[in-house]
């Protein structure tokens, strides 16, 4: 069934497109191995309705932390790991980890935690959940705001989890993957253990027949009259992510027309990239990314190494070593912002280009 809706999809029902059942299967595997599983992929492309359709269909057992309000900001409070969601019955556990549980919930009102204190009790939970249930989901969304939070050693904890917990599964998701490999990463030697067995799962975008048989079947069911010309208008203008295609849809439900829909969803496209190349920027702090960008927003196929190189130089007015730009290039290609297409780099995400263009005025 097609649901035009502003929230995650959790039933694989409305988890539409191979690409994401995909996504899902191989998630399901790494989680009955007990492998610490990467759910990447640009924002709004699915990355959360792959994880909570997970967790829904297969009925697991699941603690979730929603970090995403939290991204762009350097300094994030332990309030922010409030679990969002918790996945089992909360009655059936012990009271030492039932008052773990309430400790990391921030529910006893008159108690002052420190990180200490949340990172014991969440320890002890932990531990009991391992003990108690054969296969049990613990979900970082948008790990890479993990570093941020003050007072806590992620990476212990991490550590600890793979090392001891056996039965505990650990899923991140990140559309910042330059920062998420710092977490990840199996390429540095100084990583801890757990980074080296994670496994990778890229949510792509969907293609051209998958965004059009979306939208063609979602209009149908509410008896909305369009023409297929539009429906290939909205997949080439909002470029095929989901979360953007989906709110074309749901506006189009709501009674406007096709110019208006595609014309909102786009703005509403364009602002919510601005909004996220700025957190980009805050947390990698600095504005290369964003020159980068700007170089390849200027061209209509792309750019190669070379040419982006002495652009960038020229716009920044000093060298810039390679390693560099090798970083940079790498983590826009892995958060899904630009692609290769033979030598050349580019931007094909439109709403990305026109937010790209946007912002680099003002820097
Ligand atoms: N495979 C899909 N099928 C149907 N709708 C989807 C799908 N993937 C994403 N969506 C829609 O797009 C929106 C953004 O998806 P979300 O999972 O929140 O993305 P992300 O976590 O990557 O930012 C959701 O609210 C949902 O409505
Ligand atoms: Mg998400």
């Amino acid at each position: 069934m097609v649901v035009f809706s502003d929230r995650p999809v959790t039933k694989l029902e409305n988890l539409f497109g191979r690409g994401h059942r995909k996504a899902v299967e191989r998630l399901r595997a790494a989680v009955e191995e007990g492998y610490f599983a990467a759910v990447l992929g640009a924002r709004r492309v699915g990355k959360t309705s792959v994880v909570k359709t997970l967790l829904n269909h297969y009925r697991y057992r699941f603690l979730y932390f929603d970090l995403s309000p939290f991204m762009g900001l350097r300094a994030v409070s332990l309030r922010s790991l409030v679990p969002a969601e918790i996945g089992f019955n909360e009655s059936s556990l012990s009271s030492e980890a039932q008052l773990s549980l309430a400790v990391v919930s921030f529910r006893l009102k008159r108690m002052r935690i420190t990180s200490e204190v949340f990172q014991s009790n969440l320890v002890t939970l932990l531990q009991e959940l391992s003990r108690k249930f054969r296969r049990f989901v613990l979900v970082f969304d948008e790990a890479q705001v993990l570093p941020f939070i003050k007072g806590i050693n992620y990476r212990g904890l991490l550590q600890l989890i793979h090392n001891n917990y056996h039965n505990i599964s650990v899923i991140l998701t990140g559309s910042m993957p330059g920062l998420l490999e710092k977490i990840i990463s199996p390429a540095n030697a100084s990583m801890p253990g757990f980074a080296r067995y994670i496994e990778e799962i890229k949510v792509p975008k969907w293609g051209r027949e998958e965004a059009v048989e979306f939208l063609r079947q979602g209009m149908r069911e509410k008896g909305i009259a369009h023409t297929e010309e539009e429906l290939e208008a909205a997949y080439e203008e909002l470029s095929g992510v989901p979360g953007f295609i989906t709110y074309y849809g749901l506006l189009r439900t709501r009674g406007l027309n096709h110019e208006k829909a595609l014309s909102k969803a786009s703005e509403y496209a364009i602002s919510q990239w601005e909004r996220d190349l700025k957190a980009f920027t805050q947390v990698y702090s600095s504005h290369l990314y964003i020159h980068v960008l700007a170089t390849l927003a200027d061209t209509i196929t792309g750019a190669t190494w070379s040419e982006i190189m002495k652009e960038l130089e020229k716009r920044i007015g000093r060298d810039v070593s390679k390693s560099t730009l090798h970083r940079i290039i790498n983590n826009l290609l892995r958060a899904g912002m630009i692609q290769k297409k033979d030598h050349n780099y580019l931007i094909t995400d439109r709403p990305l280009k026109r937010a790209v263009k946007k912002l680099a005025k003002t820097i």
